[in-house]
Order: structure tokens, then sequence, then C-alpha cells
């Protein structure tokens, strides 16, 4: 194959998925799109607009007539990573606390939410050259991802990295709380009507428990030379 591809990368919360397909894409020379960044700076729009009461019920109406009018960008930085902007505010550490966290699947499980990002990720697949990852990239936004992986690790595993990643950023939380966010979230996400998380008939399965950053690396990349020989 000798043009750019659409590599598409799902799994539960914490899998690694964000890091194995930023470390493939920057390999590559590939643009790569957390989706689930999208979902969470929707999430901190309807907080911020007070579309989600103490119990957490969402005005869908109020959120589904302000979708037009929130705006996601993608601004690289110069580590090589790439910070999210809601409505060209930076909001990239504020959409990886616990508050936007807990809210999340709800606001994803929203299907005029789900409609509006599913469309902006085509768009910014109509380039190819492109890794994204998030729940149902190789089921419903690229069908015909030339490469699709579907990560797997045990809720404990996620729980404890992303306890960890928490910690590093100065979150003042509890792994207990963690594990429960992420046991709560993967409850939600394989439940929910609109295209739950599942695996693709074709996607290849990979579960990271065990394995090193590097090896997961050197499987990623050799997943993408088999593709690109054909
Ligand atoms: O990958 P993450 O934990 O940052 O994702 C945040 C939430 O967004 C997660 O609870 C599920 C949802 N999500 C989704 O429904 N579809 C996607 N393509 C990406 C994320």
């Amino acid at each position: 194959m000798d043009k750019p591809i659409i590599i598409a990368i799902d799994g539960f919360s914490s899998s690694g998925k964000s890091t194995m397909a930023r470390r493939l894409a920057s390999t590559i020379g590939y643009r790569y799109i957390d989706s689930g960044a999208m979902y969470r700076a929707v999430t901190l729009f309807a907080l911020e607009a007070n579309y989600i009461d103490a119990d957490g019920n969402i005005d869908k109406e109020a959120l589904t007539a302000a979708l037009p009018h929130i705006h996601i960008d993608f601004e690289p930085q110069a580590d090589g990573s790439q910070h999210t902007l809601l409505n060209g505010v930076d909001v990239e550490n504020e959409i990886r606390r616990l508050r936007v966290s807990n809210a999340v699947s709800q606001i994803a499980a929203v299907p005029e939410v789900r409609h509006a990002l599913v469309a902006m990720q085509k768009k910014l697949g109509e380039a190819r050259g492109i890794v994204m990852d998030g729940r149902d990239i190789g089921s419903v936004v690229f069908p015909d991802a030339e490469l699709k992986i579907y990560v797997d690790a045990s809720a404990e595993t996620r729980a404890r990295r992303r306890f960890k990643e928490m910690i590093e950023k100065g979150s003042q939380v509890s792994y207990e709380d963690v594990l429960a966010n992420v046991v709560h979230r993967d409850h939600i996400d394989t439940t929910r009507a609109e295209s739950p998380l599942r695996r693709a008939d074709d996607a290849i399965a990979i579960d990271n428990s065990d394995m090193s950053i590097e090896e997961q690396d050197a499987w990623l990349l050799d997943q993408f030379n088999r593709v690109m020989s054909k």
C-alpha cells in the first residue's frame, strides 16, 4: 500500500490505547486524534453551562441546541503532544480531572452528541494518514479503516495507570475512587444504546496488561508494516 492509511484504535478507558496511538503516530509521521478528548471537552462545556445537575441529570435539549457552538481543535505542542482547545481555550488539564471523568460517559451516551462528534471525526480523517483512538472508531467512525486494533487490560491494571497519571498531575484522588470510576464507566460504555464499545469484527485484539510500552510499540509497528506491505 503506498497511500496513507487510517488506523483505528479502540478500547476501554485507560487501556493504554492513547499512549500506543500517540507513539505510533509520531513514529510514522501521522496525525494523532484523541476522540475521548472531544467527548471530555463537550462534557466540560456542559458542566460549565450548568447543563448537568447535582444528580447527574443532563439538560439534553439545551446541550443539543448548544452543539453548533462547541468548537474543538487540537493544538500541537513543542514536545510533540497536543492540547485540546474548547472554543479557542486550552482545556487539556481541565478535561482530565475527575469532575469531567465522572460525567463524560453520560454525555457520550447522548445520541446528538455522538452524531456531532462522529461527523467531526470523519472530517478529520478525510486527509487520511491519521491514528484515532476511542471506543467506536473501528466500528462506526471509520468502518473501512485499513488497520483496526482493539486494546484490552484488566480494570485493576487500568485504574492503577490512571491513578498514577492523576497523582503525577497533582490531583488528590484515592486509588479506590479511580477504580470505581473505571468500573462504572466500563459499564456505561459497553451497555449504552448508541454505538456501545465493542470490538469490530475485523479488529486485531491485544491485551497489554503485562506488556511494556516498548513491547506495545513494537507490536503495533509490526501491524502497521504488515498492512503497508500489502
Ligand atoms: O478515552 P477516554 O477515557 O478519555 O474517553 C472519555 C469518555 O468518552 C469515555 O467514557 C467514553 C467516551 N468515548 C466514546 O464514547 N467514544 C469515543 N470514540 C471516545 C470516547
